[in-house]
């Protein structure tokens, strides 16, 4: 059985936040280390956690969140919403960009470090990266998710925009020039090889959103936890999950 099917049977305090093709997966790694830490009330960084789509469930398990987001209107909805989830006491927003991390956190204060959608943003994620592996006890885990480049290529290829497709898969960054939103774009190895380097030993690499963002609206919306069920029986398989629109590594600090 393989290990996303495995943790679907587990059942501990964890609320069950709703499951969707963007957070399904990532949910199945996180639940199996929240149910691997039992009942330890685990100090957690989100690193751009935005409005709290994941700070505000890991709060509701009874874990102590720390969001560090650039944005202060982003951080005023984590506020409301973690207010109105009761949990308000265990949800700190503190406002600061990602590129000065190292400047925020102490070091191996932290027992799960979440950077969901921001090395794709930041100035270099290098520094970033290392930031969040000083910021993690021995034995502490690192959910990181990043935009996928294969799928950027697809996209836009089969949006018609042939030559933006042939600009980003031949850009080593994977960027489709000056008006891309985004600042790079990876592939699993590339990815892996970046946390690698911070000294993060990779456990899991998974894609998110394999097909959700290529199906018309009518299947996505019709078929929705038919939907869900497919991404997870194809996040762990090559070449499936290297064609994901985001890929998210599950790694740790050696102990
Ligand atoms: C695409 S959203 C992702 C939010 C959340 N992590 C998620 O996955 O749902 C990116 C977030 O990163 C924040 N952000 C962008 N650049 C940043 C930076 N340099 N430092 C810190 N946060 C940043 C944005 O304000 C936003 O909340």
């Amino acid at each position: 059985m393989t290990r996303l099917g495995r943790v679907e049977q587990t059942r501990g305090r964890f609320a069950e936040p709703p499951l969707t093709p963007r957070t399904a997966v990532i949910w199945s790694v996180l639940r199996a280390e929240l149910d691997r830490r039992g009942d330890a009330e685990l100090t957690v960084l989100d690193v751009g956690g935005g409005t709290g789509g994941f700070a505000v469930p890991l709060a509701r398990a009874g874990h102590r969140v720390t969001v560090v987001d650039a944005s202060p209107d982003a951080l005023a909805a984590l506020t409301r919403r973690a207010a109105e989830a009761g949990v308000a006491d265990r949800v700190a927003a503190v406002q600061g960009d990602g590129d000065a991390l190292a400047e925020l956190v102490e070091p191996a204060g932290v027992d799960l470090v979440l950077c969901h959608a921001v090395l794709e943003v930041v100035d270099d994620p290098t520094p970033v990266v290392a930031a969040l592996a000083t910021a993690l006890r021995p034995g502490g885990a690192a959910s990181v998710l990043v935009a996928g480049r294969a799928a950027a290529v697809l996209g836009r290829a089969m949006n018609g925009h042939l030559d933006v497709a042939t600009t980003l898969a031949a850009d080593p960054a994977g960027t489709a020039g000056p008006r891309d939103m985004l600042r790079r774009r990876y592939d699993a190895s590339g990815a892996a090889a970046l946390l690698g380097a911070a000294g993060l030993v990779v456990e899991e690499i998974h894609g998110v959103r394999v097909l959700a963002d290529l199906l018309p609206a009518a299947v996505a919306d019709g078929q929705s936890a038919a939907l869900v069920e497919l991404e997870r029986a194809l996040a762990a398989q090559p070449p499936y999950r290297d064609l994901a629109a985001q890929l998210h590594l599950f790694a740790r600090r050696p102990a």
